[in-house]
């Protein structure tokens, strides 16, 4: 059989990954590289916070807010003459603003990073990935219930769900596996900007996870092709039921606020002790 990647420049399988500088992303790649991939890091840095060089990791920079600049990133990778065996859309970004307030660079910049990136970046890289590949959406409970303050973020990720949905249709008979992941609130530097500008109560109804648990899920997903998931695994059964009885959220909604707002304290009150223990003890 004749080679279909004649020019490759790696021995390793690809995995290309957005958003791998942030929280949850940087240790997606430490674990991807850890299974022998060769890494392509599509991100706005140079290098990836806390990860050594490393030759199998190659760093693309790119901003997905701007459209323009995507496929040629694409272009790119399909230079590098190697399969796409996983691909990862991690990038995402969340400004907190009522409807009436709403800014239009704001609306703009979700819209494009959360589902405009993601889209235009799977139609330029599927004919790249082989039988076996790997499509995995970094979603968000936001897909699956109303976000008021954040209904921007809320839409991006609920069309990202119908995308991936519709993706996994289109590409099954080709081998080609696609996953959401679902995470409730993670405790990431998206989390806390979130909280510093307003974000909602709704965060906390369960502790914030830590985002080495959102790794592990996303690299699981990958070794075992799952589907759809949930962290925590609750927030799935309960948004399966919430996906059928829709109007269950407006009688849950108060308790929901209620319960969050007791975690939302619980939480601030021990980043402060933490940022008290670093003052009294800096490192
Ligand atoms: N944290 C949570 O509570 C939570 C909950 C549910 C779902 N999620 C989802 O999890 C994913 C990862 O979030 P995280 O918590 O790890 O947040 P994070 O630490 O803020 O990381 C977000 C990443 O998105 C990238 N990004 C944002 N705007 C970009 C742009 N214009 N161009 C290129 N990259 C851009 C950032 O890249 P740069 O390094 O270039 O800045 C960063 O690496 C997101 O899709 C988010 O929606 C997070």
């Amino acid at each position: 059989m004749t080679d279909p990647f004649p020019s490759c420049s790696t021995r390793h399988p690809l995995a290309v990954i957005t958003g791998g500088a942030g929280g949850i992303g940087r240790l997606v790649i430490k674990g991807l590289l850890g299974a022998g991939y060769h890494v392509v890091a599509i991100t706005r840095r140079g290098q990836i916070p806390t990860l050594p060089d490393s030759p199998d990791l190659t760093i693309l920079r790119c901003d997905l807010g701007d459209t323009q600049s995507i496929v040629p990133v694409t272009a790119q990778i399909r230079a590098m003459g190697a399969p796409v065996q996983v691909l990862i859309h991690c990038a995402g970004v969340i400004v907190p603003q009522t409807v009436s307030e709403l800014d239009d660079a704001a609306v703009a910049e979700q819209m494009k990073v959360n589902l405009q990136a993601p889209v235009i970046l799977t139609t330029h890289l599927l004919d790249l990935m082989p039988r076996g590949g790997h499509i995995v959406f970094v979603n968000s409970m936001a897909a699956i219930v109303p976000l008021a303050g954040s209904s921007v973020y809320a839409a991006t990720k609920f069309g990202l769900r119908g995308f991936a949905l519709s993706l996994r249709e289109e590409v099954k008979s080709r081998g080609i596996r696609v996953s959401s992941v679902f995470p409730g609130a993670v405790d990431t530097p998206m989390l806390q900007r979130e909280m510093q500008n307003g974000g909602s109560a709704l965060n906390f109804v369960t502790l914030p996870v830590q985002p080495q648990i959102i790794a592990n899920i996303i690299l699981r997903t990958l070794r075992r092709g799952s589907r759809d998931v949930f962290v925590p695994s609750s927030d799935g059964i309960f948004g399966q039921i919430l996906l059928i009885f829709p109007a269950l959220w407006q009688r849950l909604l108060p308790i929901m606020l209620w319960i969050g707002e007791k975690g939302r304290r619980k939480y601030l009150h021990a980043r402060r002790d933490d940022e008290a223990d670093l003052t009294d003890h800096p490192a």
